[in-house]
């Protein structure tokens, strides 16, 4: 497989030091060399360009949603670079950053494929908008926002319109979901696996109720996108939003393997790494280690 290796060093969509080094330190823990060792071809594009944006200017760009401006800016440009990769016929894997980055690669992949999934692997939904945040933090609004809900400035990143399909939304590991999250996962009947879903149907039965779907919906093409809080608070202390009672790392990688037996997973984010809070790199390596599993089920 060709992968195109793509950094967002951003932290705008967290609001907090830290997470804008992931790519930094995934690349000293030589992130190509693990890819590399499964005998794909890996292109490493580097770090898109984040703009300098002071803090005292967070809400210059709008009343509820913090760095706006470069947050969309950024994406736009991810966007494209995931469009792009794909349309070249490789495998774009995306590291971040925060999960704003989210509205870029849904963005890039949905213009290329027609009927997308998308799986969310995260303790949150990231299904707020500007209305229903209680922080302001626009990572927690990237997964709303592909589904046109929201602010325009972020439905419309990259091109007007729908990006994502409800019914074609898959979210697993959610434990902190604000209230108007839990609303619009109902009104929009969303595929919501809860952590409490996957401890009473088990990993093995939410994976055989993704996949019968994804294959109901005649669906063309799953982008993965993968947030390091989805694991256990304790497994992970170099997060900015860590919850507890989480996935282990076993879990996280049988649904990654039973994910990537289907040969949909066309592309992929891996973000929330928080290089300030992490202690003696333990939350890169459990990234490393997923990203070495990853790779070595593509073919
Ligand atoms: N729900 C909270 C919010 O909207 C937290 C979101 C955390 N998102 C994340 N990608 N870690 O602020
Ligand atoms: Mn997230
Ligand atoms: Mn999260
Ligand atoms: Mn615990």
């Amino acid at each position: 497989m060709n992968i195109s290796l793509i950094g967002v060093p951003m932290n705008y969509g967290c609001d907090r030091e830290g997470a804008q080094y992931g790519p930094e330190k995934l690349r000293e823990k030589k992130i190509v060399d693990v890819i590399k060792k499964y005998n794909h071809s890996i292109y490493d594009f580097g770090n898109l360009y984040v703009p300098k944006v002071c803090d005292t200017e967070k809400y210059a760009f709008h009343n509820r949603m913090k760095y706006l401006k470069p947050i969309v800016e950024v994406n736009t440009n991810l966007a494209h670079q995931v469009y792009s990769a794909l349309a070249a016929g490789n495998f774009p894997f995306v590291i971040g950053g925060d999960h704003s980055l989210g509205l870029g690669s849904i963005a890039g992949a949905s213009k290329y494929y027609e009927n997308l999934a998308v799986v969310w692997i995260d303790a949150h939904g990231d299904i707020n908008t500007d209305e229903t945040s209680p922080s302001g933090n626009v990572h927690g609004m990237p997964l709303a926002a592909a589904m046109g809900v929201g602010c325009t400035s972020l439905t419309d990143v990259y091109y007007k319109g729908v990006k994502v399909r409800p019914e074609n939304v898959f979210i697993i590991g959610a434990r902190d979901l604000d209230e108007g999250e839990v609303q619009l996962a109902k009104d929009k009947k969303l595929n919501l696996y809860t952590m409490d879903k996957v401890k009473y149907m088990g990993v093995d039965g939410i994976l055989k109720d993704i996949v019968e779907k994804l294959k109901a919906n005649n669906v063309e093409a799953v982008h993965l996108s993968f947030d390091m809080d989805a694991l256990d608070s304790d497994l992970v202390p170099g997060t900015g939003t860590p919850v507890t009672d989480g996935m282990t790392i076993d879990e996280v990688k049988y649904v990654f393997k039973h994910l990537m037996d289907t040969k949909l997973v066309k592309s992929m984010d891996l973000v929330e790494l928080n290089t300030h809070l992490d202690k003696n790199d333990v939350t890169a390596e459990v990234a490393i280690d997923l990203v070495d599993w990853t790779f070595k089920l593509i073919a």
